[in-house]
This record gives C-alpha cells, sequence and structure tokens, in this order.
C-alpha cells in the first residue's frame, strides 16, 4: 500500500515550528497563552500521536482578542488606504507562495491530508489570494440619481463592517482560511479567527508570517481552543460584527441562534449530501475516476463532496464493477507519503463516525461492494484509517444517503428518467454542490437547472475558482464564497444624501 522509501523528511522549517510543542493565541501581535492556562492536545491523525499542545482559549480570551481586533479598526488600519492593503495582500501572497512547502507539511502533519494534496493546493490558495487582492481596489459606492427638490447629492459607500468572527473546520484550513483573511484585509475589516480543534496549526504559521510582513498587530488574531466555548463565545460576542462560518448544519443553526445578540450577519457554509447523476451515454472513463475522486478527495471530507451517485439503470452494473476497480486502485497512506492518494481521516471520533455509518449502510441493506474497513497495515496501526467504500443498491431515503458522514463512502442509487434523477437529487435537506455526467448538452443543463443547489459541475467535479465562488441553499447555508458576492458580508452600504 506505501513505501516507507517515498516518505517525505520535514523541511527545517517545518520540523522547526512543529518542535515548538506548545502554540499560544495570537492576540494583538503577541504569542500568549489562555488566561486560564488551559491546554489541549494536537493529534498527527497519520499515527495517533500527540504533536503539540494548543492554548484552549475560552470566552475571556475571546474578549481579549475582540478588544485587540477593535482597537486596530478603530486606530491606525483604518487609515491604510486601498493600494496598501493591496500591496500587503501582494506581499502575503509572496511570503505564501516562498514557505508554501513548509505550511503544506505543516498541513499534512496536523490534518493528514497526504503531501501530494497539500502541495497541490499552492495553485488554488495562491489564485485566492491574487482574488481577494485585487478586491481590495474594487470596493466602489455609486452616486446616485433622485427625484428630490433643491440641489441634492446622493450617493453610496461600501463601508467596513468592523471585526469579523471566522470560524472554520478542519478539513482544509490552509486553504479555507483564506476566504476569510482574503476578505477581511480587502476591505479593511478585522478579525478574530476560531479554527478547529483537530488543525489550528496551519493557521497559526500563516497568521505569524502575516505579521512578518507588516500586517499591524491586533488586524488578525487566532485563538485556539474548543467550539463548545471559544467558538461559541465568538459567535455571541456583541461587539463581532458579522460570522463567517464553515462546519456542520447542527453547529450552523447554534451560530444564527446566538447571531440574535446583536443581529450580526452571517456567512455559512454547511453540511451537504450532493448528487452525482451519470447518465448511460456519459463518457466512463472520466465519469468513473471523476465520480470516485468527487467523493473521495481528502478522505471524504469535503463539504460538496458528490456522495450520491446517481446511474442510470442500463449502466449500473458497469458502473459499479469500475468504481470498484478504480476505488482498489487508490493509495491510502500516511500523509507525508509522497505516494498517498488519501490519508487518513482527522481524528478518532471522526473514524467511528464513518465506521458507525458503514455498518449502518449494511444494516439498511446497501450492498457493500468494496473498502468499509478500518485499515491498520503496516505503519497504518496507530492512524485514522478507512479503506473508500462504495456501497450499491442504495436507496435515497436510507440514513446513509440522508445524512452527512464525511467519510470516504461512496452509494450508488439507481435511476431510471432525467425526471427521476432530478426528483432524486432534490430529495435531500442540502444543496451544496451536484454534478452530471453526459454527453448531451440539453441533458446536462436540463440538470443544472432542475437541481436545487448552489455550484453545479458538467463532466467534472470539485473545481474552484475564486473568481467564480460557490455556495450554498436549503440547510447548507448562505453566502457566497468567492466572486463579488463573497464581499458583501464584510461590507455595509452607506448611503449619504448631501444639501447644497
Ligand atoms: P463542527 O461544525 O462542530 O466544527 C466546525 C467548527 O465549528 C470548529 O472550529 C468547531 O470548533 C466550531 N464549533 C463547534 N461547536 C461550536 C459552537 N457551538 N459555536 C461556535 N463554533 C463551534 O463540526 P465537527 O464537530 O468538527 O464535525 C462533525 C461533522 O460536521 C462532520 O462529521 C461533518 O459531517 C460535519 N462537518 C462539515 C464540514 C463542512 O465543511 N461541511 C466541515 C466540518 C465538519
Ligand atoms: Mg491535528
Amino acid at each position: 500500500m506505501h513505501h516507507q522509501d517515498s516518505s517525505v523528511s520535514l523541511c527545517d522549517a517545518a520540523r522547526e515550528f512543529l518542535s515548538r510543542g506548545r502554540f499560544g493565541l495570537l492576540i494583538n501581535g503577541q504569542d500568549v497563552p489562555a488566561a486560564s492556562g488551559a491546554t489541549l492536545e494536537t493529534v498527527d491523525p497519520s499515527t495517533g500521536a500527540v504533536i503539540g499542545h494548543l492554548a484552549a482559549g475560552d470566552g475571556v480570551d475571546v474578549d481579549r482578542a475582540v478588544k485587540a481586533a477593535r482597537a486596530a479598526f478603530q486606530g491606525g488600519w483604518s487609515r491604510w488606504t486601498a493600494y496598501e492593503r493591496q500591496a500587503l495582500l501582494q506581499r502575503a501572497h509572496d511570503a505564501i507562495d516562498r514557505n508554501f512547502e513548509e505550511l503544506a507539511q505543516i498541513e499534512t502533519t496536523d490534518m493528514g491530508a497526504p503531501i501530494s494534496r497539500t502541495r497541490a493546493s499552492k495553485a488554488a490558495v495562491l489564485r485566492m489570494i491574487q482574488f481577494f487582492a485585487s478586491q481590495c481596489t474594487a470596493v466602489a459606492g455609486e452616486t446616485l440619481p433622485n427625484g428630490l427638490p433643491g440641489d441634492v447629492t446622493t450617493m453610496s459607500f461600501n463601508a467596513p463592517v468592523g471585526v469579523i468572527g471566522g470560524i472554520i473546520p478542519w478539513n482544509g484550513p490552509l486553504n479555507g482560511q483564506w476566504w476569510i483573511l482574503g476578505a477581511a484585509l480587502a476591505t479593511g475589516c478585522t478579525v478574530v479567527l476560531k479554527p478547529a480543534e483537530d488543525a489550528s496549526l496551519s493557521v497559526l504559521r500563516v497568521a505569524g508570517l502575516l505579521h512578518e510582513i507588516g500586517l499591524p498587530p491586533g488586524v488578525v488574531n487566532v485563538v485556539t481552543g474548543y467550539g463548545s466555548t471559544a467558538g461559541a463565545a465568538l459567535s455571541r460576542h456583541p461587539d463581532v460584527d458579522r460570522i463567517a462560518f464553515t462546519g456542520s448544519t447542527d453547529t450552523g443553526r447554534r451560530i444564527i441562534e446566538a447571531s440574535a445578540v446583536n443581529i450580526k450577519k452571517l456567512q455559512l457554509e454547511l453540511g451537504g449530501k450532493s448528487p452525482d447523476i451519470i447518465f448511460a451515454d456519459a463518457d466512463l472513463d472520466k465519469a468513473v475516476p471523476g465520480a470516485a475522486m468527487g467523493v473521495f478527495a481528502n478522505s471524504g471530507q469535503i463539504c460538496f463532496a458528490g456522495t450520491r451517485v446517481f446511474v442510470q439503470r442500463p449502466i449500473v452494473e458497469e458502473f459499479c464493477q469500475r468504481v470498484a476497480a478504480f476505488t482498489r486502485t487508490v493509495r491510502v497512506g500516511p500523509g507525508l507519503n509522497a505516494d498517498s492518494q488519501l490519508g487518513p481521516l482527522i481524528s478518532g471520533r471522526q473514524l467511528d463516525r464513518v465506521l458507525s455509518y458503514i455498518d449502518l449502510g449494511g444494516r439498511e441493506g446497501a450492498k457493500l461492494i468494496c473498502g468499509g474497513e478500518r485499515m491498520r497495515g503496516d505503519n497504518l496501526a496507530g492512524g485514522y484509517y478507512v479503506s473508500p467504500t462504495v456501497f450499491a443498491d442504495v436507496a435515497n431515503d436510507m440514513r446513509i444517503a440522508r445524512e452527512e458522514i464525511f467519510g470516504p463512502v461512496l452509494s450508488v442509487i439507481p435511476f431510471d428518467t432525467l425526471d427521476e434523477a432530478i426528483a432524486l437529487g432534490n430529495q435531500t435537506e442540502y444543496g451544496l454542490g451536484g454534478a452530471v455526467w453526459t454527453r448531451d448538452i440539453s441533458q446536462a443543463f436540463k440538470v443544472v437547472k432542475g437541481i436545487q443547489s448552489g455550484v453545479m459541475w458538467v463532466n467534472c467535479y470539485g473545481l474552484i475558482d475564486p473568481l467564480v465562488g460557490f455556495g450554498g441553499t436549503k440547510h447548507s447555508g448562505y453566502g457566497a464564497k468567492g466572486g463579488r458576492a463573497h464581499l458583501d458580508t464584510y461590507l455595509y452600504r452607506k448611503t449619504v444624501y448631501i444639501d447644497g
């Protein structure tokens, strides 16, 4: 399954960072312990070994960080011009570019994604920073006509809203943090970022780099800690103006409730159970690996994973055979093994959750045709590995087809007609992603129009560009990621009437 000789040895910078062992909060540019002194263990999911201790911040620390963010927002940072903020983002781009190997190794060690994946994310991360740099000078208002008597001039500004609370998950923080950092720096907001307790290290390292290239203290603060303490305190803090959150729908609901305290506007990217619809005329040479990796990429820990694979009846058998054959070729192994295509799941908790869904699928009557086991071979024993799993004969109302599993579990659901595929595809509380594979463009377009989701792919899966963006509908949340609309969460509109 993997070879010892292809293991990547850590570069000096990554080794030095990881060997700190203790990681503080970052408040007002200072590395500080939690006020309570509490820490929490952080683990390498490839081995289960403890790699360090994070400060376990709570409400007191969140309050300190929000005060620092507020002071920065009202202080010198508010006088930075759009060009100066753009230059800062350009320097950030170059610093991330120069240090990317270190960052990729830290991310892989911390959250398990294979180094091939974290290295390959470089282009996406750099594109995102470029996109947000371009937005610094694009945030403009309007002068507007009016019908008022006299000589009244009317205009609007887009003003930075203030302090942004960012709460992000563990499935790819090296990339995911930029949706928040980029937009905040582009608009002149300040940030308190609460990374996931299972994957905080790349966020801390990036925040460190930003300070090295001239980010003023207090503009970006990082409070590590648990969701129920640090996350909850941030989402209900009365002096946080907006929250950008990515994570589970359940936690999203709690954040919506907490937002009532001060009427916070939210950007929410929540769970998914995205349909991937494969017609009998599809090019299976593309559709089989495309649909499989649309589920298995990042070991299934992607919000828009295409976990419900609807396959048209005449090709169900062929598809199942081919997808099982493909799945058996996928190399699962430690993140730092250069050959690994999939790494471990993030945690023992997530491993138990995924295994219990696999067990449930069998009990619900789905047919396991491949994978479905915890992997414990050579070098894998302590880690949280699940073999990529395919269920055939799945019905859309089974729990494995309704609930977000967040693991490498693909469900094949047969369908007959286009209308049936659309109806089944929409029979879900979620509305994040979806795809269609066919050579018939009008069929593709009917599916694109028919599926209620924030993003659709045709003959591909999972492509994202920050200029285009994506987002969710239904229980998958609201507020765009990417595109011009992304900036709306960080701005408010101020209209001005001038008489004379
Ligand atoms: P989660 O949604 O609880 O965690 C995401 C972030 O929210 C973390 O930073 C966490 O500390 C924080 N958080 C947790 N409770 C909070 C609260 N009450 N107030 C404010 N912040 C809070 O997800 P978790 O527990 O890590 O994973 C459970 C399941 O959630 C997964 O199996 C998966 O199905 C889903 N999930 C979905 C993600 C997505 O991108 N759609 C990402 C992560 C998890
Ligand atoms: Mg970790």
